[in-house]
Protein backbone atom coordinates (compact mmCIF):
# COMPACT_ATOMS: atom_id res chain seq x y z
CA UNK A 1 0.00 0.00 0.00
CA UNK A 2 1.42 3.51 -0.99
CA UNK A 3 0.59 6.31 1.53
CA UNK A 4 2.97 9.17 0.67
CA UNK A 5 3.00 11.54 -2.12
CA UNK A 6 6.20 10.48 -3.03
CA UNK A 7 5.46 7.12 -2.71
CA UNK A 8 2.61 7.25 -4.78
CA UNK A 9 4.35 9.68 -7.80
CA UNK A 10 7.12 6.26 -7.50
CA UNK A 11 4.40 3.71 -8.08
CA UNK A 12 2.52 5.44 -10.92
CA UNK A 13 6.04 5.99 -12.66
CA UNK A 14 6.51 2.19 -12.40
CA UNK A 15 3.17 1.31 -13.72
CA UNK A 16 3.62 3.54 -16.51
CA UNK A 17 5.50 1.54 -18.56
CA UNK A 18 5.49 -0.22 -20.54
CA UNK A 19 2.78 2.47 -22.41
CA UNK A 20 4.63 5.98 -21.43
CA UNK A 21 8.03 5.96 -20.61
CA UNK A 22 7.53 9.91 -21.24
CA UNK A 23 5.49 9.58 -18.13
CA UNK A 24 7.28 7.25 -16.47
CA UNK A 25 10.69 9.73 -16.63
CA UNK A 26 8.79 13.11 -15.81
CA UNK A 27 6.96 11.19 -12.77
CA UNK A 28 10.00 9.68 -11.57
CA UNK A 29 11.56 12.89 -11.79
CA UNK A 30 8.41 14.12 -9.87
CA UNK A 31 9.37 11.92 -7.02
CA UNK A 32 12.43 12.82 -6.50
CA UNK A 33 11.70 16.38 -6.85
CA UNK A 34 9.06 16.11 -3.79
CA UNK A 35 11.06 14.10 -1.81
CA UNK A 36 13.80 16.83 -2.09
CA UNK A 37 11.34 19.82 -1.42
CA UNK A 38 11.24 21.30 -4.63
CA UNK A 39 9.25 22.70 -7.08
CA UNK A 40 6.62 20.01 -7.16
CA UNK A 41 6.35 19.74 -3.37
CA UNK A 42 4.61 23.28 -4.01
CA UNK A 43 2.26 22.75 -6.54
CA UNK A 44 1.05 19.47 -4.72
CA UNK A 45 1.46 20.83 -1.32
CA UNK A 46 -2.49 21.02 -0.86
CA UNK A 47 -3.08 17.24 -1.53
CA UNK A 48 -0.72 16.06 0.65
CA UNK A 49 -3.42 14.13 2.28
CA UNK A 50 -5.24 12.97 -0.84
CA UNK A 51 -5.49 8.97 -1.25
CA UNK A 52 -4.13 7.32 -3.50
CA UNK A 53 -7.69 6.48 -5.07
CA UNK A 54 -8.01 10.01 -6.46
CA UNK A 55 -4.39 9.36 -8.17
CA UNK A 56 -2.64 13.02 -6.99
CA UNK A 57 0.17 11.77 -10.14
CA UNK A 58 -2.25 11.55 -13.09
CA UNK A 59 -3.82 14.47 -11.82
CA UNK A 60 -0.84 16.66 -11.84
CA UNK A 61 0.32 14.68 -15.69
CA UNK A 62 -3.38 15.66 -17.08
CA UNK A 63 -2.75 19.27 -16.01
CA UNK A 64 0.60 19.78 -17.45
CA UNK A 65 -1.21 17.64 -20.70
CA UNK A 66 -4.00 20.15 -20.67
CA UNK A 67 -1.51 23.19 -20.73
CA UNK A 68 0.33 21.46 -23.33
CA UNK A 69 -3.21 20.90 -25.28
CA UNK A 70 -4.12 24.99 -24.97
CA UNK A 71 -0.77 25.65 -26.28
CA UNK A 72 0.09 27.21 -23.06
CA UNK A 73 3.78 25.40 -22.33
CA UNK A 74 5.41 25.41 -25.86
CA UNK A 75 8.33 24.11 -24.16
CA UNK A 76 7.34 21.48 -22.58
CA UNK A 77 5.25 20.73 -25.73
CA UNK A 78 8.48 20.17 -27.90
CA UNK A 79 8.21 16.94 -25.68
CA UNK A 80 4.97 15.68 -26.06
CA UNK A 81 3.60 13.43 -29.01
CA UNK A 82 -0.21 14.16 -28.72
CA UNK A 83 1.00 17.68 -30.12
CA UNK A 84 3.67 16.72 -32.74
CA UNK A 85 6.83 16.56 -30.14
CA UNK A 86 9.59 13.61 -29.80
CA UNK A 87 9.02 12.58 -26.33
CA UNK A 88 12.36 12.50 -24.94
CA UNK A 89 12.58 11.08 -21.64
CA UNK A 90 15.69 12.98 -20.81
CA UNK A 91 15.16 16.73 -21.78
CA UNK A 92 11.42 16.26 -21.17
CA UNK A 93 11.90 17.14 -17.10
CA UNK A 94 14.02 19.91 -16.97
CA UNK A 95 10.86 21.74 -19.31
CA UNK A 96 7.89 20.18 -17.02
CA UNK A 97 10.45 22.05 -14.02
CA UNK A 98 10.51 25.22 -15.41
CA UNK A 99 6.18 25.25 -16.16
CA UNK A 100 6.04 23.88 -12.62
CA UNK A 101 7.82 26.99 -11.60
CA UNK A 102 6.45 29.57 -13.77
CA UNK A 103 2.76 28.05 -13.39
CA UNK A 104 2.95 27.23 -10.01
CA UNK A 105 -0.57 28.14 -8.47
CA UNK A 106 -2.74 27.84 -12.10
CA UNK A 107 -1.08 23.61 -12.36
CA UNK A 108 -1.86 23.65 -8.13
CA UNK A 109 -5.66 24.52 -9.22
CA UNK A 110 -5.92 22.28 -12.46
CA UNK A 111 -4.75 19.29 -10.49
CA UNK A 112 -7.36 19.66 -7.89
CA UNK A 113 -9.75 18.32 -10.98
CA UNK A 114 -10.41 14.50 -10.89
CA UNK A 115 -9.11 12.26 -13.05
CA UNK A 116 -11.58 11.68 -16.03
CA UNK A 117 -11.14 9.07 -19.56
CA UNK A 118 -12.94 7.04 -21.55
CA UNK A 119 -11.37 4.21 -23.01
CA UNK A 120 -12.92 2.96 -26.03
CA UNK A 121 -10.21 0.25 -26.23
CA UNK A 122 -12.80 -1.15 -23.37
CA UNK A 123 -15.01 -1.75 -26.13
CA UNK A 124 -12.46 -5.18 -26.69
CA UNK A 125 -14.29 -6.69 -23.91
CA UNK A 126 -17.23 -4.73 -24.51
CA UNK A 127 -18.27 -6.19 -27.99
CA UNK A 128 -17.37 -9.99 -27.33
CA UNK A 129 -19.53 -9.95 -23.96
CA UNK A 130 -22.45 -8.62 -26.18
CA UNK A 131 -21.67 -10.88 -28.62
CA UNK A 132 -21.86 -14.19 -26.26
CA UNK A 133 -25.34 -12.23 -24.22
CA UNK A 134 -26.81 -11.54 -27.79
CA UNK A 135 -26.14 -15.17 -29.20
CA UNK A 136 -27.72 -16.89 -26.23
CA UNK A 137 -30.60 -14.60 -25.47
CA UNK A 138 -31.90 -14.16 -29.08
CA UNK A 139 -32.85 -10.95 -28.12
CA UNK A 140 -32.13 -6.59 -29.17
CA UNK A 141 -30.00 -5.63 -26.40
CA UNK A 142 -31.06 -2.22 -24.23
CA UNK A 143 -27.25 -1.01 -23.21
CA UNK A 144 -26.76 0.40 -19.94
CA UNK A 145 -23.25 2.12 -19.06
CA UNK A 146 -22.84 2.99 -15.37
CA UNK A 147 -19.96 5.56 -14.99
CA UNK A 148 -20.19 6.25 -18.86
CA UNK A 149 -18.00 9.25 -18.15
CA UNK A 150 -18.62 10.84 -22.25
CA UNK A 151 -20.34 8.27 -23.48
CA UNK A 152 -18.21 6.48 -25.84
CA UNK A 153 -18.63 2.84 -25.14
CA UNK A 154 -22.38 3.04 -25.64
CA UNK A 155 -21.46 3.35 -29.54
CA UNK A 156 -19.31 -0.22 -29.21
CA UNK A 157 -21.73 -1.25 -32.41
CA UNK A 158 -20.05 1.46 -34.56
CA UNK A 159 -16.39 0.56 -34.19
CA UNK A 160 -14.49 -1.91 -36.59
CA UNK A 161 -13.17 -4.76 -34.57
CA UNK A 162 -9.93 -6.16 -36.82
CA UNK A 163 -10.18 -9.60 -35.62
CA UNK A 164 -7.04 -12.05 -37.56
CA UNK A 165 -8.08 -11.87 -41.03
CA UNK A 166 -11.63 -10.50 -41.04
CA UNK A 167 -13.24 -7.27 -39.81
CA UNK A 168 -16.29 -7.78 -37.34
CA UNK A 169 -18.63 -4.49 -36.68
CA UNK A 170 -18.56 -1.44 -38.94
CA UNK A 171 -16.17 -1.92 -41.02
CA UNK A 172 -16.06 1.62 -42.76
CA UNK A 173 -15.65 2.96 -38.90
CA UNK A 174 -13.29 5.82 -38.54
CA UNK A 175 -12.79 3.95 -34.91
CA UNK A 176 -10.26 0.44 -36.06
CA UNK A 177 -9.85 -1.75 -32.59
CA UNK A 178 -6.33 -3.44 -34.02
CA UNK A 179 -6.01 -7.35 -32.98
CA UNK A 180 -8.32 -6.44 -29.71
CA UNK A 181 -8.38 -9.97 -28.80
CA UNK A 182 -6.52 -13.21 -27.66
CA UNK A 183 -8.19 -16.47 -28.38
CA UNK A 184 -12.97 -15.49 -29.40
CA UNK A 185 -15.45 -15.45 -27.18
CA UNK A 186 -18.01 -18.25 -27.20
CA UNK A 187 -20.40 -16.98 -29.87
CA UNK A 188 -21.06 -16.95 -33.85
CA UNK A 189 -18.92 -13.65 -34.39
CA UNK A 190 -20.63 -13.17 -37.84
CA UNK A 191 -23.87 -12.32 -35.75
CA UNK A 192 -24.70 -8.36 -35.73
CA UNK A 193 -25.34 -6.60 -32.49
CA UNK A 194 -29.12 -5.38 -32.11
CA UNK A 195 -28.67 -2.40 -29.75
CA UNK A 196 -32.10 -0.90 -29.44
CA UNK A 197 -31.80 1.28 -26.58
CA UNK A 198 -28.66 3.32 -25.01
CA UNK A 199 -28.05 5.29 -22.19
CA UNK A 200 -25.46 6.17 -19.53
CA UNK A 201 -24.66 8.26 -16.50
CA UNK A 202 -22.25 9.27 -14.56
CA UNK A 203 -21.77 11.97 -11.61
CA UNK A 204 -19.10 13.76 -13.81
CA UNK A 205 -20.25 13.26 -17.36
CA UNK A 206 -17.81 15.01 -20.01
CA UNK A 207 -19.47 16.27 -23.29
CA UNK A 208 -17.72 14.98 -26.29
CA UNK A 209 -19.73 17.66 -28.38
CA UNK A 210 -17.95 20.67 -26.63
CA UNK A 211 -14.40 21.58 -27.22
CA UNK A 212 -13.96 21.76 -22.67
CA UNK A 213 -15.48 18.22 -22.79
CA UNK A 214 -12.83 16.71 -25.86
CA UNK A 215 -9.69 18.77 -23.82
CA UNK A 216 -10.46 17.15 -20.59
CA UNK A 217 -10.75 14.16 -22.18
CA UNK A 218 -8.03 14.25 -24.72
CA UNK A 219 -5.78 15.97 -21.41
CA UNK A 220 -5.65 12.40 -19.56
CA UNK A 221 -4.75 10.52 -21.69
CA UNK A 222 -0.84 9.70 -21.70
CA UNK A 223 0.59 12.03 -24.51
CA UNK A 224 2.99 9.25 -25.83
CA UNK A 225 0.49 6.68 -25.85
CA UNK A 226 -0.18 7.40 -29.54
CA UNK A 227 -2.47 4.37 -30.18
CA UNK A 228 -4.75 5.58 -26.87
CA UNK A 229 -4.94 9.29 -28.35
CA UNK A 230 -5.75 7.93 -31.88
CA UNK A 231 -8.71 5.53 -30.66
CA UNK A 232 -9.92 8.83 -28.61
CA UNK A 233 -9.88 11.26 -31.35
CA UNK A 234 -12.07 8.68 -33.51
CA UNK A 235 -13.81 7.64 -31.46
CA UNK A 236 -14.87 11.50 -30.68
CA UNK A 237 -15.50 11.63 -34.31
CA UNK A 238 -18.11 9.27 -34.42
CA UNK A 239 -19.85 10.77 -31.20
CA UNK A 240 -20.20 14.00 -33.23
CA UNK A 241 -22.45 11.89 -35.37
CA UNK A 242 -23.98 9.43 -33.20
CA UNK A 243 -24.47 11.27 -29.89
CA UNK A 244 -25.09 9.25 -26.97
CA UNK A 245 -27.20 10.01 -23.74
CA UNK A 246 -25.14 10.30 -20.51
CA UNK A 247 -27.60 11.64 -17.56
CA UNK A 248 -25.59 13.14 -14.55
CA UNK A 249 -26.08 10.78 -11.62
CA UNK A 250 -24.19 8.41 -9.48
CA UNK A 251 -24.99 4.73 -10.62
CA UNK A 252 -27.65 3.56 -7.87
CA UNK A 253 -30.04 6.10 -8.05
CA UNK A 254 -29.90 5.62 -11.70
CA UNK A 255 -30.53 2.02 -11.89
CA UNK A 256 -33.25 2.27 -9.67
CA UNK A 257 -34.61 4.08 -11.86
CA UNK A 258 -34.02 2.58 -15.37
CA UNK A 259 -34.20 -1.09 -13.72
CA UNK A 260 -37.56 -0.48 -12.74
CA UNK A 261 -39.33 -2.22 -15.36
CA UNK A 262 -38.32 -5.38 -17.05
CA UNK A 263 -38.83 -5.08 -20.80
CA UNK A 264 -40.03 -8.15 -22.47
CA UNK A 265 -39.03 -8.61 -26.06
CA UNK A 266 -35.74 -7.70 -25.00
CA UNK A 267 -32.33 -8.33 -23.00
CA UNK A 268 -31.10 -5.74 -20.55
CA UNK A 269 -27.49 -5.45 -20.29
CA UNK A 270 -25.80 -3.12 -18.00
CA UNK A 271 -21.85 -2.72 -18.48
CA UNK A 272 -19.32 -1.27 -16.25
CA UNK A 273 -15.82 -1.14 -16.68
CA UNK A 274 -13.17 0.47 -14.74
CA UNK A 275 -15.76 2.07 -11.86
CA UNK A 276 -16.26 -0.36 -8.66
CA UNK A 277 -12.99 1.68 -7.12
CA UNK A 278 -14.54 4.92 -7.52
CA UNK A 279 -17.81 3.98 -5.53
CA UNK A 280 -18.45 3.84 -2.05
CA UNK A 281 -19.03 0.14 -0.13
CA UNK A 282 -22.44 1.35 0.84
CA UNK A 283 -23.32 2.26 -2.78
CA UNK A 284 -21.96 -1.06 -4.40
CA UNK A 285 -24.21 -2.99 -1.97
CA UNK A 286 -27.13 -0.79 -3.42
CA UNK A 287 -26.62 -1.11 -6.18
CA UNK A 288 -25.70 -5.47 -6.08
CA UNK A 289 -29.35 -5.14 -4.25
CA UNK A 290 -30.42 -3.44 -7.21
CA UNK A 291 -29.41 -6.10 -9.69
CA UNK A 292 -30.93 -8.99 -7.14
CA UNK A 293 -34.32 -7.42 -7.18
CA UNK A 294 -34.12 -6.79 -10.90
CA UNK A 295 -32.43 -10.11 -11.31
CA UNK A 296 -36.04 -11.46 -9.70
CA UNK A 297 -38.09 -9.85 -11.96
CA UNK A 298 -35.97 -11.15 -15.21
CA UNK A 299 -38.11 -13.93 -17.35
CA UNK A 300 -36.53 -15.65 -20.35
CA UNK A 301 -38.38 -12.80 -23.04
CA UNK A 302 -36.86 -10.00 -20.71
CA UNK A 303 -33.42 -11.25 -19.30
CA UNK A 304 -31.05 -9.16 -17.29
CA UNK A 305 -27.15 -9.22 -17.94
CA UNK A 306 -24.31 -7.25 -15.48
CA UNK A 307 -21.13 -6.91 -17.47
CA UNK A 308 -18.00 -5.48 -15.38
CA UNK A 309 -14.50 -5.20 -16.28
CA UNK A 310 -13.37 -4.11 -13.20
CA UNK A 311 -9.68 -4.42 -11.48
CA UNK A 312 -9.53 -7.96 -9.00
CA UNK A 313 -6.05 -7.22 -8.46
CA UNK A 314 -4.65 -6.91 -4.67
CA UNK A 315 -4.85 -2.82 -4.12
CA UNK A 316 -1.50 -2.09 -4.14
CA UNK A 317 -0.11 -4.40 -6.48
CA UNK A 318 0.05 -4.38 -10.94
CA UNK A 319 -3.73 -4.28 -11.99
CA UNK A 320 -5.51 -7.53 -13.39
CA UNK A 321 -8.63 -7.17 -14.77
CA UNK A 322 -11.29 -9.64 -15.30
CA UNK A 323 -14.72 -9.58 -17.34
CA UNK A 324 -17.24 -11.00 -15.57
CA UNK A 325 -20.94 -12.15 -16.57
CA UNK A 326 -23.85 -12.33 -13.92
CA UNK A 327 -26.95 -13.52 -15.75
CA UNK A 328 -30.81 -13.90 -14.91
CA UNK A 329 -32.77 -15.28 -14.46
CA UNK A 330 -31.18 -17.47 -12.07
CA UNK A 331 -28.28 -15.11 -11.23
CA UNK A 332 -24.99 -17.23 -12.72
CA UNK A 333 -22.06 -15.96 -12.98
CA UNK A 334 -19.03 -16.53 -15.49
CA UNK A 335 -15.44 -15.15 -15.89
CA UNK A 336 -15.62 -14.36 -19.81
CA UNK A 337 -12.29 -13.18 -19.99
CA UNK A 338 -9.43 -11.16 -18.72
CA UNK A 339 -8.39 -7.99 -20.22
CA UNK A 340 -5.64 -5.21 -19.78
CA UNK A 341 -6.49 -2.02 -18.06
CA UNK A 342 -7.06 -0.42 -21.89
CA UNK A 343 -9.39 -2.94 -23.16
CA UNK A 344 -6.84 -4.31 -25.31
CA UNK A 345 -6.22 -7.43 -25.27
CA UNK A 346 -8.93 -8.82 -24.08
CA UNK A 347 -7.93 -12.84 -23.50
CA UNK A 348 -11.34 -15.00 -23.51
CA UNK A 349 -11.37 -17.97 -21.32
CA UNK A 350 -13.56 -21.18 -22.52
CA UNK A 351 -15.32 -23.64 -20.32
CA UNK A 352 -12.28 -25.79 -21.46
CA UNK A 353 -9.58 -23.38 -20.97
CA UNK A 354 -9.44 -23.71 -24.86
CA UNK A 355 -9.65 -20.87 -27.58
CA UNK A 356 -13.17 -20.92 -29.23
CA UNK A 357 -13.00 -21.27 -32.97
CA UNK A 358 -14.22 -19.18 -35.49
CA UNK A 359 -18.01 -20.11 -36.77
CA UNK A 360 -18.44 -18.17 -39.99
C1 LIG B 1 -11.96 5.44 -15.00
S1 LIG B 1 -13.46 6.21 -15.49
C2 LIG B 1 -14.11 4.93 -16.55
C3 LIG B 1 -15.03 5.49 -17.58
C4 LIG B 1 -15.60 4.46 -18.55
N1 LIG B 1 -16.40 3.48 -17.87
C5 LIG B 1 -14.50 3.78 -19.34
O1 LIG B 1 -14.30 2.58 -19.16
O2 LIG B 1 -13.86 4.44 -20.15
C6 LIG B 1 -14.49 6.05 -14.04
C7 LIG B 1 -15.81 6.78 -14.15
O3 LIG B 1 -16.63 6.46 -13.03
C8 LIG B 1 -17.38 7.61 -12.71
N2 LIG B 1 -17.95 7.48 -11.35
C9 LIG B 1 -17.40 7.86 -10.18
N3 LIG B 1 -18.26 7.62 -9.15
C10 LIG B 1 -19.37 7.07 -9.69
C11 LIG B 1 -20.62 6.62 -9.17
N4 LIG B 1 -20.88 6.67 -7.86
N5 LIG B 1 -21.54 6.13 -10.02
C12 LIG B 1 -21.28 6.07 -11.35
N6 LIG B 1 -20.11 6.48 -11.91
C13 LIG B 1 -19.18 6.98 -11.09
C14 LIG B 1 -16.36 8.71 -12.88
O4 LIG B 1 -16.97 9.98 -12.96
C15 LIG B 1 -15.67 8.28 -14.16
O5 LIG B 1 -16.30 8.81 -15.31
Amino acid sequence: MTHSLTDQFRWQARHCLPGSPLYAALLGAMAEDLAAGGVTAAVMERYRDDPPTSVPPLRLMGALHRMVLERRAPELALHFPSVGGTASVRNAWPAAQRLLTRHTEDLADLAGRPVQTNDVGRCAALVGALLVIGQRTGLPIRLFDIGASAGLNLNVDRYAYAVDNRTLGRPDSSLRLQSPWRNYPAADLGRPLDIVERAGCDPFPLDPGTAEGRLTLTSYVWADWTERLERLRAALVIAAEHPTTVETSRAAPWLAHRLGWPRTGSVTVVWHSVVWQYITLAERADIDALFAAAGDRATDTAPLAVVGMENAGEAGTRSRFEVVLTSWPGGHRELLATAAGHGIPTTWVTAHGTPTPYRA
